[in-house]
């Protein structure tokens, strides 16, 4: 990147966001960089070579629930077009990808008693090209798309999923874990549970607020805790590698420094992260606010007993401490204040108590407003709040409703929010070790179906071939990565045919120590 864009860049963010100075410096020796897909998001192939059918496959097919009617049936043909997504890996220079195993691609009735060959072979494939290209596959279990079968016998809401995931997991560690050192269980239990079960707008489009997402997130979290049991029990001792949960969270300011609004900007932190993160990363169980807030509000709106499930002692015992580090996603942020009210509708939102805005400076597209320090305030209250876990940032990025391949506005979002990463690590002391750009590809966004793009690279959907065009993004990833952050300007004119030693960095990371 030239100096003066960097300067330019830089100026309007101080200005527009409102962020401190620029810090010049490089990241960690063995900071790692990646980007990530799913398999829903970017395979298609939603039918070919005995792959099942999930409930991301019957959503999309049903009218009016993605914009446009979209489907994910082709998405970006990577179960094709896999080479080439390799080689655009490769181009940027990356570390680690980040991809999701279709269940139902492996396990078409998402029960091991009858795999699917071609399916297992696809994912040999990948996972071979991508450690001959010398880029470690970080493999996510699950990332939305639940075999069908498996959903019509009550899905996240039925216990018996917690043995029948872990026996999945059992089975991917046994075909890959010779090869896959970095496991993640579930991608943001948060977003499937809430917008899948709750609000409607996900699949399978249950819309029960205040109710099912308490009990799938139990089963959810069980369910975790028994993949992690298995590796570190039946696998880690030969394969040597690592197993936790990514999970999600907008950062939440609060709106003004009143005690009021800082006790609720935590309160909406302990409803989002805290729901996932105290059970596994804190003090066990869940967040005492939400086990108050929601044992409250349900006698008043006449339940018997609380709304919020509870786990025997034996359970929390069992689910603390079962993630090898904190794989955490994050996109925005928004400014809180407190609320006390009781809906007669029991709901997730009503549950926490807090009023969420955006400060009207902010610029966005949809969902993602763009406050680069909102990612450093939230990579501190993680490290303060669950004693400086090792954070691995496993998704982070943002959207466009244009199919522009000079993506500016990705490039300053990249910029300003991997330098509060910087800032995270070098002048807080947070043990952040990874990060992940969203999306590798423009892919299937999920509701939005392809208009809302997110990708490194332009995919052309009119076309057959599916065409894959690098954007002005991946320039700014590829630099980012060689250069290892930000050295200053003239130090790194000085230093210009200096080899960075990353051999090393990669041979501790591909055999899963850390
Ligand atoms: C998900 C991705 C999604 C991205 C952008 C994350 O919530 O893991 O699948 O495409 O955000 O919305």
């Amino acid at each position: 990147m030239h100096l003066f864009n960097i300067i330019l860049s830089v100026s309007v963010f101080i200005v527009v966001q409102g962020d401190d100075d620029f810090l010049y410096d490089t990241f960690p020796e063995d900071f790692l960089w990646g980007t990530a897909t799913s398999s829903y998001q970017i395979e298609g192939a939603w039918n070919v070579d005995g792959k099942g059918e999930n409930i991301w496959d019957t959503f999309s097919h049903e009218s009016g629930k993605v914009a446009n009617n979209d489907t994910g049936d082709i998405a970006c043909d990577s179960y094709n077009n896999y080479a080439e997504d390799i080689q655009l890996l490769k181009d940027l220079g990356v570390d680690f990808y980040r991809f999701s195993l279709s269940w139902a691609r492996l396990l078409p009735t998402g029960r091991v008693d009858q795999p699917n060959q071609a399916g297992i072979d696809y994912y040999n494939t990948l996972i071979n090209e991508l450690l001959e290209e010398d880029i470690i596959p970080m493999v996510t279990l699950y990332h939305w798309d639940l075999p069908k079968d498996l959903y019509d016998q009550g899905g996240w809401e039925n216990e018996e999923m917690v043995q029948i995931f872990n026996e999945y997991a059992i089975f991917a560690f046994e075909l890959f874990g010779d090869r896959v050192k970095w496991w993640i269980t579930f991608n943001e239990p948060y977003v499937f549970i809430v917008y899948g079960m709750g609000e409607g707008y996900h699949a399978p489009g249950l819309e029960s607020p205040g109710e099912i997402i308490y009990t799938a997130a139990h089963t959810v979290l069980k369910a975790h805790a028994e993949a992690w049991h298995s590796y570190d029990e039946l696998f880690r001792p030969t394969q040597n590698g690592n197993i936790g949960i990514t999970l999600d969270t907008d950062w939440k300011e609060p709106l003004t420094d009143s005690p009021e609004d800082i006790e609720a900007s935590e309160r909406g932190m302990q409803f989002s992260l805290g729901w996932f993160a105290n059970p596994i990363h804190g003090s066990g169980g869940y967040p005492a606010v939400m086990k108050e807030k929601i044992a409250e509000k349900s006698a008043q709106q006449g339940y018997e007993q609380s709304r919020l499930p509870e786990f025997t002692a034996e359970e929390e015992a069992r689910i603390l401490g079962t993630s090898d580090f904190f794989g955490l996603n994050h996109y925005s942020t928004a400014m809180v204040q407190g609320e006390n009210t009781v809906a007669p509708e029991p709901s997730y939102l009503d549950d926490r108590d807090i009023i969420t805005s955006v400060n009207e400076t902010w610029i966005g597209c949809d969902f993602v407003y763009v406050v680069p320090w909102g990612l450093r305030n939230l990579l501190n209250w993680i490290t303060n709040t669950y004693d400086r876990p090792n954070i691995y940032i496993t998704e982070n990025g943002m959207c466009d409703y244009n199919a522009t391949l000079n993506d500016e506005h990705r490039v300053n979002y990249y910029r300003s929010y991997t330098n509060n990463v910087l800032k995270a690590i070098k002048l807080d002391g947070c043990d952040v070790r990874s990060y992940t750009a969203w999306s590798l590809l423009d892919n299937f966004e999920w509701a939005y179906g392809y208009d809302l793009r997110f990708g490194l690279h332009h995919v052309d959907f009119e076309d057959p071939a599916r065409p894959r065009t690098p954007k002005a993004s991946a320039e700014f990833i590829r630099q980012l990565v060689a250069d290892n952050g930000f050295p200053e300007p003239e130090v790194k004119t000085q230093n210009l045919n200096q080899v960075k030693p990353k051999e090393f960095v990669r041979a501790k990371f591909r055999s899963g120590t850390q």
